[in-house]
């Protein structure tokens, strides 16, 4: 069977490249109840560009038809290794051969103990042993009960099937079907995607630690009210998600906000400038890269009240005496580590006009190798920038498209300074 190309491969817009724009996935499909998250899962990945052959087992059978995946997939589903509609009757050859990938969602506990032994008496277990093992990787999704989960004999062929080169995705945890809550539940079909888009990705930042700023921060007046900004936290949640995905291990350090957590980073709330000074402080030695997306607040109150403040009806509006805020990505460049060159310290200027000049102007004010501009007004809370990248070399335009998309252009010209120069992770040059 030729591979078709999927109808959405450029974004809506005609614009950007789909995430899986290209790639032609083998979905296959283990006997359990997660059976029915595999069709939002087929719909996730051709919206996101992929082609989809679908595969079933017989036991996946019972919980999904193929009629369903037939529909969502546009392509006949697989569910024999005797299937006569191969000319040459090797759909386990003919199919995994043409794949970028075996993506099995959900797999049963069963069927990876299937796997393990490199058993091969159906056609989805065939495939993945039949498959070349250097061309076309084998992710999986694990889904079964709570105690099937961790039995000794599933954790040891989780090991085992990790030896074996598979990408083990991880379970989530919560209610399952059976009534129990605990571990085991397949991953969300979000989850499952943003995983997959991050295993395509070139690892340029393999190796790296990345501690990431992100949102506003929050200034207590006294226990009801503070001052904040309008700062969503999407652009710093995007460049933590672009660099997990560039295989950094990633903290996030976020303000008060309601971005989900990129999969695979770790996040540490906090509210004030003062607390998100303590977290990142805590962290920046041990990390490689610094950027400082947050909009952290320049003043806070002096003397935060532990009492509402009350009208007093004098008419009088209360005196507030304001602080200077500590400059974290001041305070984190001018750190031993950045200074010896082992920390590439990375801040963001948002402006509303004369962008070079601000940006360069920063840089050099801040000390760090590169800072990024933007239009404040044109990208607070909106999904759109356009970027400005200064360094000591000069300027780089990044046109507007999605904050995703321009997260993954920076964390590649990141890499690219880090890797052309790394004595540039040491303080500004003029
Ligand atoms: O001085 P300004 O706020 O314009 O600088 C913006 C850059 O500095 C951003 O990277 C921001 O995250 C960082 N910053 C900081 N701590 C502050 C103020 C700004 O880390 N108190």
């Amino acid at each position: 069977m030729t591979n078709q190309v999927n109808p959405l491969g450029s974004g809506p817009d005609g614009g950007e490249a789909l995430d899986l724009a290209g790639k032609h996935i083998v979905l296959g499909l283990s006997g359990g109840i997660a059976c029915y998250k595999a069709a939002e899962l087929c719909r996730a990945l051709i919206k996101a560009g992929a082609t989809v052959q679908v595969v079933m087992t017989e036991a996946a059978e019972q919980f999904i038809t193929a009629v369903t995946l037939q529909a969502l997939s546009g392509r006949p589903v697989y569910t024999s290794q005797w299937d006569s509609r191969e000319d040459n009757n090797m759909a386990h050859i003919n199919l995994s051969r043409e794949s970028d990938a075996i993506l099995v969602a959900p797999m049963s506990a069963d069927f990876m103990a299937k796997l393990l032994h490199g058993r091969a008496d159906d056609l989805l277990s065939l495939m993945c042993l039949a498959r070349p093992i250097d061309k076309v990787p084998l992710l999986v999704a694990p889904a079964m009960n709570r105690e099937m989960y961790a039995h000794p004999a599933t954790q040891r062929n989780f090991v085992q099937l990790d030896a074996d080169g598979a990408t083990v995705l991880g379970v989530g945890s919560g209610f399952q079907a059976c009534g129990e809550t605990g571990d085991g539940r397949m991953l969300e079909p979000e989850q499952i995607l943003e995983d997959l888009v991050a295993f395509f990705a070139p690892k340029v930042l393999a190796g790296q630690r990345v501690l990431v700023t992100a949102g506003p921060t929050y200034e207590a007046i006294d226990p009801v009210r503070g001052i904040t900004n309008l700062s969503s936290g999407k652009m710093g949640f995007a460049i933590a998600r672009a660099a997990r995905e560039a295989g950094a291990e990633v903290t996030l350090v976020a303000g008060p906000v309601t971005q989900p957590t990129p999969r695979g980073v770790s996040r540490i709330d906090v509210r004030s400038a003062q607390q998100m000074l303590e977290a990142v402080s805590a962290r920046a030695q041990a990390a490689s890269v610094f950027v400082a997306t947050a909009a952290v607040a320049d003043w806070r109150p002096a003397a935060p009240s532990a009492q509402k403040i009350k009208k007093d009806g004098s008419g009088q509006a209360p005196q507030l005496a304001f602080t200077e805020n500590p400059d974290i990505l001041a305070t984190v460049a001018q750190s031993a580590a950045a200074q010896a060159g082992r920390l590439f310290c990375v801040g963001f200027a948002a402006e509303s006009q004369d962008l070079a000049e601000n940006a360069e102007a920063k840089r050099l004010r801040k000390k760090v190798p590169l800072l990024v501009g933007n239009i404040g007004p044109d990208t607070f809370g909106q999904d759109h920038n356009a970027l400005l990248l200064v360094d000591a070399q000069g300027s780089t335009a990044l046109p507007r498209a999605s904050k995703l998309s321009l997260a993954r252009q920076l964390v590649r010209e990141i890499a690219a300074r880090m890797a052309a120069a790394p004595s540039q992770a040491k303080a500004a040059a003029p």
